[in-house]
């Protein structure tokens, strides 16, 4: 039995909570994040809490409908520390003064610290956060103490002694907060006495006792596609359903170069029993004359249905359907009217309806992708799994732009693999979150030998990223770049030129279409 120091984050809506819950596993203390209107009754339910957060958000706490918190959550006696509209909800259920502020403190502030506490240990006097408020304490509620000042604020942070209550009224968890990753250890380990036990054999404990405890017999399905998360979660679930785990690999036409043949036997090679399907002339079939993005997403999504529904007629009955769900779908889904999915239709092998007939099991959802990469580490699967690039459910129709063929499919595939071996060679593959090359139907003019060729335009694509929502474009070195270049244009058949994409997300997205 391993155990570990849980601490919550209670959300009140802020575009931050999510991370704050990042910042506290990274500091390897388990955390999660809780509607502020579950909190009385889910806190309780939680193992070891040793600390809440209550997080930012975007109402002011005098709005009519402003989130509070139940007094009963302050009675829990365990440490609490308030983030800016926390900071402030805090300080007004206390019965001190909130109001609007006179002058809006946005973006990077200079603290002063004026009295010596443990949560600012080891930080400078004066130091840089980052602030993002309308409201601000303007009287200290009784038994509160102030430990920092800015220029505008008064009270930018406090402290009961007797009640273990901190507030902040700027955010430690953005990068910005140049000492906020020591303010938050302070907190974490020093306020909250909580241990750094959160670690992969603690993630997969936790994984396994949460399937053991969902299943009770029966054939188990779980579409793979060989990425990290399906194979992750079919290893997982193979370790309590055993043989009754069946794994669905479809080829959809729309893979990367050589990967039904590769996935196929590495899945093999983890004594995974593998049902695979070429579906891929019939997807392409689908794809036929259809050129807007969205729609080339409902084919391909609608189309794996059909094709998964025949599966399990064949090899089910099936009772449960087992999914590499991660923690930000999950949060993102719960949170009603998230705008994060209208931007593209994201689906994945993994991303099936929940109206299907079957029970889900969803052992990552608790997850962040770097601990699903350090999980994959510790249950010893290989280097090609654990470091392999994301790739869009969707697949290699998300970078094909107009009407998906078999001609426009070499073109891509081909010219991604010299893209992936390149950075290998070059070391830069495991630096990079994603690196591919994408084509249109634009064609230019280009000599060959003494011959006038038209042929296809591709671009290829690098990016930097930390979890997909944003990236960078990455900044390979030109002599990389050359080698890139003139290689597809060599290699593969019909390029006449390629160019770099140097644009970020936002506002481009990472995948073209
Ligand atoms: P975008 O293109 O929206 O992508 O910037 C962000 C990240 O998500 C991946 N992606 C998908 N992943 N199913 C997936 O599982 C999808 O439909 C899908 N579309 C995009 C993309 O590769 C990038 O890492």
């Amino acid at each position: 039995m391993v155990s570990y120091d849980t601490v919550a984050v209670v959300d009140f809506g802020g575009q931050y909570a999510h991370l704050i819950s990042r910042r506290i596993r990274e500091l390897k203390v388990y955390s999660e994040v809780i509607a502020w209107d579950k909190a009385p009754y889910t806190l309780k339910d939680l193992l070891n809490l040793k600390g809440i957060i209550f997080s930012g958000g975007p109402s002011s706490i005098y709005d009519e409908n402003a989130p509070k918190i139940d007094a009963s959550v302050y009675s829990l006696n365990i440490p609490i520390l308030g983030i800016c509209y926390g900071h402030q909800l805090i300080a007004a259920q206390f019965d001190g003064v909130v109001s609007k502020a006179d002058y809006r403190e946005y973006g990077r502030i200079k603290l002063i610290i004026k009295k010596e506490d443990r949560l600012f240990k080891g930080v400078g006097k004066e130091t840089i956060v980052w602030m993002s408020h309308g409201d601000q304490v303007e009287k200290l509620p009784k038994g509160f103490i102030n430990l920092a000042i800015t220029q505008h604020s008064k009270f930018a942070a406090f402290y009961n002694p007797k009640r273990k209550i901190y507030g902040v009224q700027f955010h430690p968890e953005v990068v910005h907060t140049v000492e906020g990753k020591k303010i938050l250890k302070n907190f974490l380990y020093k306020v909250c006495g909580c241990k750094p036990n959160w670690k992969a054999s603690n993630f997969i404990f936790q994984a396994i006792e949460e399937i053991k405890k969902e299943y009770n017999g029966g054939k188990v399905v779980c579409a793979v596609s060989g990425g990290l998360d399906s194979t992750v979660t079919a290893v997982l679930v193979k370790k309590v359903a055993k043989d009754s785990l069946v794994c669905v690999f479809v080829n959809n036409g729309l893979l990367r170069k050589g990967e039904p043949e590769s996935v196929i036997k590495s899945l093999n090679k983890l004594g995974l029993n593998i049902v695979y399907v070429d579906a891929s002339e019939r997807f392409l079939k689908c794809l036929k004359n259809v050129a807007d993005p969205e729609t080339k997403r409902k084919v391909v999504g609608e189309t794996f249905l059909e094709v998964f529904d025949e599966v399990a007629a064949k090899h089910g009955p099936f009772a449960y359907l087992a999914q590499g769900t991660l923690y930000p779908d999950v949060i993102e889904s719960a949170k009603a009217g998230s705008p994060a999915a209208t931007i593209k239709s994201h689906h994945n092998v993994g991303g099936l309806p929940s109206k299907l007939p079957y029970k889900l099991i969803e052992p990552l959802r608790y997850m962040y992708k770097d601990e699903v990469r350090r999980i994959a580490s510790k249950l010893g699967l290989p280097d090609s799994i654990v470091k392999r690039h994301p790739f869009p459910g969707p697949g290699l129709s998300a970078r094909i732009i107009g009407e998906v063929n078999e001609e426009k499919l070499r073109v891509s595939r081909e010219a991604s693999a010299i893209v992936e071996e390149e950075l290998k060679k070059a070391g830069y593959y495991g630096k990079v979150w994603q690196a591919f090359a994408y084509v249109g139907d634009d064609k230019a003019v280009a000599v060959v030998g003494d011959t006038r060729m038209y042929g296809y335009m591709v671009t290829v694509k690098v990016v930097t990223s930390r979890d997909g929502m944003t990236a960078d474009w990455a900044k390979l070195p030109s002599k990389l770049l050359e080698q890139i270049s003139q290689r597809i244009t060599n290699e593969v058949k019909d390029v006449a030129s390629v160019s770099y994409c140097v644009s970020s997300k936002p506002p481009a997205t990472i995948e073209p279409q």
